[in-house]
């Protein structure tokens, strides 16, 4: 089916999308369009009057997916303990999808944090972003601060840093500073590119420091910042931009 043909009432010219999303005006969108530049659903279109499905059908630009944000809703939430990750939970527990904004779109979330971890989680419906944030690829760091029990030395920040051994194999480079340290525990900051299950938990386990609480503070570009504990908040244009630019999309479609 090509795209004019599907049934709906929320298509839109093809020439007047490319124009919205910023991408030319309507008469150079029509001019990209005859040039054999622009894609649907991987079909090259030349045809002016075609219409496309926005947020449906993968429009392309010299190769590029042209994207129209306000289509997607971004936020974050600074996920409280006592919470599992996922929108449902088959033992009954409580889940992030009661800390939620009431909206019409169908948030997820972009991978996951323990039951027991604080901090800042990403909820989209942007599908094709979340995909590529997760992609191992992108190497998308996350920041945390992690109370440990004991002292750690530097020569033991040194070796989280150079990576640690666990079960299911060695840890990437990683950045590791004392923020605090005391007789009985200490504050670790800990910036992973990878996401390996509980692994800040096991990294600073492994060289002889267990975590007593762990927060996330920054997810990529995004900071947690003051955002209270249980709240959520729409990420701002430029937020979105930076994560685009992250998982290697161009900042298109303002
Ligand atoms: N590492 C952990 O050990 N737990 C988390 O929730 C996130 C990273």
């Amino acid at each position: 089916m090509t795209p004019s043909q599907k049934p709906t009432s929320s298509e839109e010219r093809l020439n007047k999308f490319l124009a919205r999303a910023g991408v030319a005006s309507r008469r150079g969108a029509e001019e990209l369009i005859s040039a054999g530049r622009v894609r649907i659903n991987g079909n090259l279109v030349t045809e002016m009057g075609i219409k496309v499905i926005p947020g449906e059908d993968v429009v392309e630009v010299d190769g590029t997916p042209v994207r129209l944000k306000e289509e997607r809703l971004y936020v974050i939430l600074n996920k409280p303990a006592g919470y599992v990750s996922t929108l449902k939970d088959p033992q009954g527990r409580r889940t992030v999808a009661e800390l939620m904004p009431a909206t019409d779109h169908r948030l997820f979330n972009v991978g996951r944090l323990d039951m027991d971890t604080t901090g800042i989680l990403l909820l989209t419906d942007d599908g094709e972003l979340a995909h590529r944030l997760m992609h191992p690829r992108y190497h998308m760091s996350k920041e945390y601060m992690a109370t440990v029990s004991g002292r750690p030395t530097e020569e033991t920040l040194a070796h989280v840093r150079a990576g640690v051994e666990l079960d299911d194999g060695l840890t990437r480079p990683a950045e590791a500073t004392a923020d605090r340290l005391g007789d009985t525990t200490s504050l670790v900051r800990l910036v992973i590119r990878e996401g390996k299950k509980r692994q800040v938990r096991r990294m600073l386990a492994a060289v002889g420091h267990r975590v007593l609480a762990l927060h996330r503070v920054r997810f990529g570009p995004i900071e947690l910042g003051e955002l209270p504990l249980g709240e959520t908040r729409v990420l701002t244009d430029a937020e979105v931009d930076a994560l685009l630019a992250n998982a290697g999309f161009e900042k298109r479609g303002t």
